[in-house]
């Protein structure tokens, strides 16, 4: 049984047990007095709102709009996860660098913005299922002679601080290596590649191929490489949140399920999702 449908579930078995109670009080005395109204039958209370971070610099996943709203393919995707768990969310653009710390610190509820699933990360925070798929992709010049990931050794990587690529090129290049020019937002460093100060960048293919599309001036060519790990994005809540990850997961499933899932894919990216994340979800998941 769902979360949610345990809740009913218990809600309404609180509204029968009482309507018994009620019933036999009735038979015993002539005149019952007014019922108490039974504590499971009151108005449910307020929708929850939490607090959601993330890091708007990483179109289509999170960004600003020309209202300075923040949009994508994340916003949309939590807010139905929302809707389905009974909750409301308000998104707070929120650093990269701090965006951890503030989980911690319990400055935000939630966190989405293109986070990898790591061990190392998981050591600090808890996450959601996982909602989508990625790996990093290189960005170069077209004039550039890079064929695959190794060729950046002896070239300047821009990365975005902290992130996933920041890892693996650094593992590349070396940990004292000046190579590697660390920047604030992705797209900081992809324009740096544009300015000729870094050779190279490497980043989360969604957000590379997002700007290399929408920069044709800037004459980029993507080169992908298979030694790229596969990863995982997730949702983020604080360590031991449980009933928050639980309220998470659930409407995750829900809306894979029901197929709003592959909407909010296919109005971001153009297409319906490359399996595995268009499986849909099995049939014994959510149907209820
Ligand atoms: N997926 C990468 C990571 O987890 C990069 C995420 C950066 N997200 C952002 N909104 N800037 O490290």
């Amino acid at each position: 049984m769902s979360f949610q449908s345990t809740r009913r579930f218990l809600q309404l078995s609180g509204v029968i047990a009482a309507g018994f109670v009620l019933a036999a009080c009735g038979k015993k005395e002539e005149a019952p007095p007014p019922a108490a109204p039974a504590p499971a039958a009151a108005p449910a209370p307020a929708p929850k709102t939490f607090t959601v971070g993330t890091d708007a610099a990483y179109a289509p996943f999170e960004f600003q709009n020309e209202k300075g709203e923040i949009v994508g393919f994340s916003v949309d995707l939590l807010n139905a996860v929302a809707a389905k768990g009974g909750f409301q969310v308000k998104f707070v653009n929120t650093p990269w660098e701090g965006i951890f710390n503030s989980l911690q610190q319990g400055d935000r509820d939630l966190l989405i913005s293109s986070i990898t699933i790591t061990d190392e990360r998981r050591q600090t925070m808890d996450f959601s299922n996982p909602y989508f798929d990625a790996q990093q992709l290189i960005a170069v010049k077209g004039s550039s002679k890079v064929e695959k990931f190794d060729d950046l050794k002896k070239l300047k990587v821009g990365v975005q601080t902290g992130t996933t690529g920041d890892e693996v090129v650094t593992k590349l290049l070396g940990k004292t290596s000046k190579n590697v020019k660390r920047f604030e937002s992705t797209p900081l460093a992809l324009k740096e590649l544009e300015a000729g100060g870094v050779d190279a960048v490497v980043a989360d293919n969604g957000v590379v191929i997002n700007y290399v599309a929408n920069n044709p001036g800037g004459q980029f060519r993507t080169v992908a490489d298979t030694a790229f790990a596969p990863e995982q994005y997730g949702i983020a809540v604080k360590k031991g949140n449980a009933e928050l990850l639980e309220l998470v997961n659930e409407g995750l499933a829900a809306i894979k399920a029901d197929g709003s899932y592959d909407q909010i894919y296919a109005k971001t990216f153009g297409a319906a999702p490359a399996a595995p994340a268009a499986a849909p979800a099995p049939a014994t998941a959510a149907s209820k």
